[in-house]
């Protein structure tokens, strides 16, 4: 039988979504490839997995460095030819104390469209001929609850609170929307999943009523491994359509 495959970008931190994520799908049998910008920070978190008797490597992988995709792309290639998952976790919140669009630092907005719109897109596009190979490729687009002050009108108390990953996050929602038509007509599906207030960062101090990585990485596991009858262009929350807002950015 032909191993199954997953790539998760942003699993440099062991308190992170993305290595939850990787864990559960390694835990499922992928083999999973765990990416970071600096490939010394997921190597550890490769190798905790494989003491624990999972397939796990880790490669370096930049949002805003598409040799980099592509190098992880012909990696994967040479070593397994297909990918089946493709979890778009990583993001930046470089803005989160900023309350109205007006006050955005329109660098932070540049630098946050890098890393959850246009790598992400740059990435699908490298990984295509390999998710064309595999099944039944699945898409996950991580996404926010933020993102749905624009798209739904949701009031979070501001104006547009953390305005730079805001507007981030609902492109990438509208990504997932054009994405889910791109691949309409073949098996691969694409959504956004909305992991919910998460405990990723102690070392910050998180709220009491966040809840643990591994609880919200069941939603996004849930997107990853979709029957063929599972939705596309779809935003969700543990499995169900989001309960704030409309699916589409
Ligand atoms: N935690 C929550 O409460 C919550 C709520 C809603 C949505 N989300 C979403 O869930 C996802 C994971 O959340 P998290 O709190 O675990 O993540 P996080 O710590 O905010 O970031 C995830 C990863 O993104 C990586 N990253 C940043 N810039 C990158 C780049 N240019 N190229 C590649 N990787 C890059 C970071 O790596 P470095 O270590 O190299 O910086 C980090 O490991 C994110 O998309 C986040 O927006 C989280």
């Amino acid at each position: 039988m032909t191993t199954k495959t997953a790539l998760i970008t942003g699993t440099s931190r062991a308190a992170g979504l993305g290595f939850a994520v990787a864990r559960q799908l390694a835990e499922l049998g992928y083999h999973v490839v765990l990416t970071a910008r600096d490939v010394t920070r997921a190597e550890p978190l490769a190798e905790q997995l494989r003491q624990a008797g999972h397939a796990a490597t880790a490669l370096r992988l930049d949002l805003t460095d598409q040799a980099s995709m592509d190098e992880a792309a012909d990696h994967l290639t040479r070593t397994f030819g297909h990918l089946d998952a493709l979890i778009n976790n990583a993001s930046d919140m470089p803005d989160f104390r900023t309350l109205s669009a007006l006050g955005a630092d329109l660098d932070a907005v540049r630098s946050a469209m890098e890393i959850d719109v246009i790598g992400p897109w740059g990435l699908v596009q490298s990984m295509t001929p390999l998710l064309t190979a595999a099944p039944a490729a699945r898409i996950v687009n991580v996404s926010s609850l933020s993102a749905l002050q624009i798209a739904a009108g949701l009031d979070l108390g501001a104006s547009l609170r953390a305005p730079a990953h805001s507007m981030a996050k609902y492109m990438l929602n509208a990504l997932t929307t054009v994405l889910a038509r791109a691949f309409a007509g073949t098996p691969i599906l694409v959504n956004a999943v909305d992991p919910g207030d998460t405990a990723t960062h102690p070392e910050r101090g998180d709220d009491d009523t966040d809840r643990p990585a591994a609880e919200s990485a069941r939603g996004v596991v849930w997107a990853a491994t979709l029957d063929a009858d599972g939705p596309t262009g779809g935003l969700f929350r543990d499995g169900q359509v989001h309960p704030d807002g409309a699916p589409r950015g």
